[in-house]
């Protein structure tokens, strides 16, 4: 067998997609969940276990386990391959034929962020590190926490990480793009990160792509020193500690979302392992969809100053647009959840979690606070921002429930505001949801499934399949004819096999037809299934027959129409001797 096969044969698709898309088993071998290749609020993407390959019938992606990594991961089809075979312990074979340029750039940078992450590691344990280690001790982290998170040190000199990939014959142009190297004027390579704490940055798989540096004291400029952009590294895509949360997340059906590394990892170390960070730069639409895959309610904890409140409501919108269920956490006395889990514990900060409010009613106390309410101008500002985000709302009946006690909420005489808000609830004109709707027939969906899946059915049937013409009438028609050619050329007829052969047009009719049609076919099924192809084909033969012979009466070819009727009572009666032998 050749690897890719063996590979394909040895992962399970819907544990591998199940790592980026929450899956719901739909049926016997399918399951669906909302595509992670557009936005989407209603799922239109299944999976199917057994022909092993997944399908969106909203955008059309489509395809098997390596091209869905492929696709999700951004890499090459070397690096998929490479990938799975590392995560199911696969060995790869020594030629790797596969690579290409781009995949051996990716994956050089990938080694230097390892190599960087060790060298940071042993520099916190080495006698360098005391400063570092003194500032964790400072901060309250456990080492087991420090271990957890890869916390590792930056050494003084500058010249460490260029040292060690110069000794592994990195060329300078790699390292630079790695980030973690730098170039000055005169052309000499130094490290980007010197005498700081660093944090590794993984992505969703948990491979290190980045770091984030933090100064030792205040008078270290900046704060927080972060990778550039590289080719594995998009900021605006990566959610920090994702890969190791998005369990939890699953599991607890929610996401805690912080801003800081320090945030993530305290709140962790006090037990919520459900936490992510954005660090620092502006919630983006990517890294929603990135979470949103494992639960759709998010509490938001950002910082109590202004910008944290600010970033808050700015996140409000983002969340909202990709329908997430979003409550915003409020901890007292100006702490941020670092701070609040350690001072406070573990059960203040879960109770300010459950309590957390909804977003809407953040959103009315804060726009409340900053209007003067005894004013019908302060009045009507309020109304004029809370309006558009009760038409944001994309649950109906939320948008009914929050519009409905908005008025009392805000303290605004109710008959006035209703009347406002039903309209613009009534305003919010629902987009229809494209289903997937298989233009294939029962029978036919069934007849391809016994063709595709059960070999000794396939057997007994496959001759007097194609002995019926009308399947060139049926939509599926050219599947049905890929199937034949396969099974007389003798090679395996199976899903992917006959998937292979079709155009695009067909791949699709093949999905629907495979994920539309649930459970196991009987033999009894695809046996009756044929015989009233058989029948109905006998019925267009017949009325054929009969057509041309009234045809050849009406213009006096008599000799014709006997040989005609002669023709029309064989096939009637081999048809019976058919049916006797049933
Ligand atoms: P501590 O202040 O040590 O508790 O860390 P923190 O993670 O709570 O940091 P803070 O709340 O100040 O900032 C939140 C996040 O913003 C940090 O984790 C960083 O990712 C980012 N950040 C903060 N300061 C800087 C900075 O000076 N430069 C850059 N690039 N990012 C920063
Ligand atoms: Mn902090």
């Amino acid at each position: 067998m050749e690897f890719v096969e063996q590979l394909k044969s040895s992962v399970d698709i819907v544990a591998v997609i199940g790592e980026y898309v929450r899956l719901r088993k739909s049926g016997t071998n399918r399951y669906t969940g909302l595509c992670p290749f557009h936005n989407e609020k209603n799922p239109s993407f299944s999976v199917h276990a057994v022909h092993q390959f997944y399908k969106c019938f909203s955008c059309g992606a489509g395809g098997d386990v390596l091209k869905f990594v492929m696709e999700k991961e951004g890499i090459s089809f070397y690096e998929a391959l490479k990938s799975l075979a590392e995560r199911y312990g696969i060995p790869m074979p020594k030629r790797s034929q596969y690579a290409d340029e781009d995949s051996k750039l990716r994956g050089a940078l990938l080694t230097m962020h390892e190599l960087a992450e060790d060298n940071f590691r042993s520099n916190l344990r080495a006698a360098a590190g005391a400063e570092a280690r003194a500032y964790i001790g400072k901060r309250g982290l456990a080492a087991e926490t420090v271990d957890h998170f890869g916390l590792g040190y930056s050494e003084r000199s500058g010249r460490a990480l260029v040292k060690l990939f110069e000794q592994r014959g990195f060329p300078a142009a790699q390292m630079e793009q790695s980030g973690l190297v730098g170039k000055r004027q005169d052309g000499t390579l130094y490290d980007r990160f010197r005498n700081r704490l660093m944090f590794p940055i993984h992505n969703e798989t948990g491979k290190i792509i980045a770091f984030g540096g933090r100064a030792l004291s205040k008078e270290d400029e900046p704060k927080y020193l972060n990778s550039p952009e590289t080719p594995i590294y998009k900021k605006s895509h990566v959610l920090y500690n994702l890969h190791r949360a998005k369990e939890s997340v699953r599991k607890e059906d929610r996401v805690i979302l912080v801003e800081g590394y320090m945030d993530a990892i305290g709140v962790t170390a006090a037990g919520f392992p459900n936490v992510v960070a954005s660090c620092g730069t502006a919630l983006t639409t990517q890294q929603v969809q990135a979470v949103k895959r494992h639960s759709n309610s998010i509490a938001v904890n950002f910082d109590p100053d202004g910008p944290g409140s600010n970033a808050a409501e700015r996140s409000i919108d983002i969340l909202l647009a990709e329908s997430m269920k979003v409550r915003i956490v409020e901890l007292e006395d100006g702490l941020d959840p670092d701070e609040y889990c350690k001072d406070r514990g573990a059960d203040a900060y879960l109770a300010r979690i459950e309590g957390a409010k909804g977003y809407f009613y953040w959103l009315a106390d804060r726009v409340r606070a900053k209007q003067d309410m005894h004013t019908s101008e302060g009045k009507v500002a309020v109304l004029n921002f809370l309006l558009p985000k009760v038409q944001g709302i994309s649950d109906p009946l939320e948008r009914m429930t929050i519009a409905n006690d908005v008025a009392g909420y805000i303290g605004l005489e109710q008959g006035m505001v209703l009347s406002h808000f039903r309209k613009a609830v009534g305003d919010r004109s629902e987009k229809a949801i494209e289903r997937p709707k298989s233009v294939l027939r029962h029978d036919e969906r069934m007849l391809l499934i016994a063709l595709l899946t059960e070999a000794e059915v396939r057997a007994e049937i496959i001759g007097q399949m194609k002995e019926i013409g009308t399947i060139e009438t049926l939509p599926s028609r050219r599947i049905f004819q890929a199937i034949f050619a396969l099974d007389e050329a003798g090679g395996r007829v199976g899903f992917e096999e006959v998937n292979a052969r079709l155009e695009e047009a067909d791949q699709n009719l093949l999905a629907q037809a495979v994920l539309n049609e649930d459970g196991e076919v009987s033999r009894e099924e695809v046996l009756a299934c044929v015989g009233s192809m058989l029948r109905s084909n006998e019925q267009y033969l017949k009325l054929q027959i009969k057509t041309r012979i009234s045809e050849a009466e009406r213009s006096g070819r008599f000799e014709e129409a006997i040989r005609l009727t002669g023709e029309l009572q064989g096939l009637e009666k081999t048809a019976r001797a058919k049916r006797g032998n049933q």
